[in-house]
């Protein structure tokens, strides 16, 4: 019976964070989220560390109306060769919508 109990918070809780992410977030909770998940280690907003600056993707991508999937493909499955020889690892643990929420915001950065 208890574990029902608990099981039943875990799974409304996994399910508020769905309905959350799906909603607009503010753009210190997008970054917090990248944060969250490592992102930052490697990419600066407006500065190259390993990976390129943000705002270097999204001058990039502007105009091309396929970089969102391109890039959420990116993220998850990881790969080199567009900025240089360093890649970037896979994120195969990251939940697609979190992936599309991190690269939506990426791409709204100028
Ligand atoms: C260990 C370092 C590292 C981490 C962690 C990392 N990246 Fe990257 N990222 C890179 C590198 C290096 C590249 C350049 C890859 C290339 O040249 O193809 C890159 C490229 C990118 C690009 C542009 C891809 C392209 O093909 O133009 C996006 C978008 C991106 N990263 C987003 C993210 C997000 C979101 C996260 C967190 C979930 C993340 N990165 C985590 C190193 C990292």
């Amino acid at each position: 019976m208890k574990v029902l109990f608990v099981l039943g918070i875990v799974v409304a809780s996994l399910f508020a964070e769905v309905v959350y992410a799906a909603g607009d977030l503010t753009d210190a909770q997008v970054q917090a989220m990248a944060q969250k998940n490592g992102c930052m280690a490697c990419h600066g907003v407006g500065n190259k560390i390993v990976g390129p600056a943000y705002k270097d993707v999204a001058a990039k991508y502007k105009g091309d109306k396929g970089a969102e999937s391109k890039l959420i493909q990116k993220v998850r499955n990881g790969g080199s060769g567009v900025w240089g020889s360093m890649a970037m690892p896979a994120h195969p643990e990251m939940n697609k919508k979190d992936i599309k929420t991190l690269v939506r915001w990426i791409l709204t950065l100028s």
